[in-house]
């Protein structure tokens, strides 16, 4: 183990009501640390919108997760970042650990002035989550049986959020994790069809992937009241540069990441498709 008597106290988890950032809080309650929720229903609130919330969130603290909302790839979020990388330098913290994407400009932006914040760091940069069809935006294409998205055929090494948030708490507990960037896939490349296709068989119910054009996508962002730069950020991340898996989730916690079959089947059981 690390040098406990270095390790953080009191950690803020931003996003801490959302897909990795609930896990983590949920997790470091095993540890003795005492964890601040960073979001808008937090106490004190925190939101990326309002820069006067960041620093009273931070006030007393020593190690912080980022997890940016909306994306790191929006317009603003590298900004964010890094004024509140500074604020929290400026505070006092001494550990930071991003939450990051995979083959995005603006994320890798985001991770440089992480990096350069004088803070101790590490990066965890992830491919598309499993949660997003269980617990966000896709969730109710998920619930109706069409997933329609512009990404064509596709493949994708989906990783599942407890897989990130076990590595986020040894890097937010563990001080060997620190200067480490952890790239972290799942075990396996899948289409949207083969998506579609396991979903399918946790649930008995038939989900289809309907390949859409990008200008058939921007009416269903509209109409789902989401924002339009989701169209671009998944043309790019989804145009072939991510297909390939990664070692990292082994490389930070010595054993396998989760299989996309293993998540459908445990978030069938959890009730998290359930229509009635
Ligand atoms: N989804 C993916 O597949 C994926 C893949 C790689 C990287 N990422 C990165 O992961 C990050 C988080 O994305 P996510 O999709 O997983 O979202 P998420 O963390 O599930 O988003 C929900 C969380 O954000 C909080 N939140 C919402 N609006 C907020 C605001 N204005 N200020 C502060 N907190 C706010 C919510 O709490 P309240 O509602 O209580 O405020 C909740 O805790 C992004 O930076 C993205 O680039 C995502």
């Amino acid at each position: 183990m690390g040098d406990q008597s270095q390790e953080p106290t009191t950690i803020l988890v931003t996003g801490g009501t959302g897909k990795t950032g609930r896990r983590v809080v949920e997790r470091l309650a095993d540890h003795d640390v005492s964890v601040r929720v960073g979001s808008r229903s937090g106490t004190p609130p925190f939101d990326w919108a309002h820069e006067t919330t960041w620093a009273p969130a931070l006030s007393g603290v020593d190690a912080a997760y980022i997890a940016y909302f909306p994306d790191l790839a929006f317009p603003g979020a590298v900004d964010a970042v890094a004024t509140f990388s500074e604020l929290a330098v400026a505070a006092g913290v001494e550990r930071l650990v991003l939450l990051s994407g995979r083959g995005e400009e603006e994320a890798e932006a985001a991770e440089r002035v992480v990096r350069d914040s004088g803070a101790l760091w590490t990066i965890v940069r992830c491919s598309w989550f499993n949660q997003n069809f269980s617990e966000s935006f896709l969730l109710d294409s998920a619930l109706t049986g069409e997933i329609a998205l512009p990404v064509g055929d596709a493949v994708e090494p989906f990783v599942d959020t407890d897989d990130i948030a076990d590595v986020v708490v040894a890097a937010l507990t563990d001080r060997r994790h620190v200067g480490r960037l952890y790239e972290l896939t799942g075990p396996r490349l899948l289409s949207f069809h083969d998506v579609a296709a396991e979903i399918t068989k946790a649930t008995g119910s038939e989900v289809r992937y309907i390949p859409l054009t990008s200008r058939q996508y921007a009416t269903v962002l509209r109409d789902h009241d989401l924002p339009g730069d989701f169209a671009e950020l998944f043309s790019t991340i989804l145009d072939g540069r991510n297909a390939h898996l990664t070692d990292g989730v082994r490389r930070a916690l010595g054993r396998e990441p989760k299989d996309f079959a293993d998540f459908a089947r445990d978030a069938a059981a959890s009730g998290a498709w359930a229509t009635n």
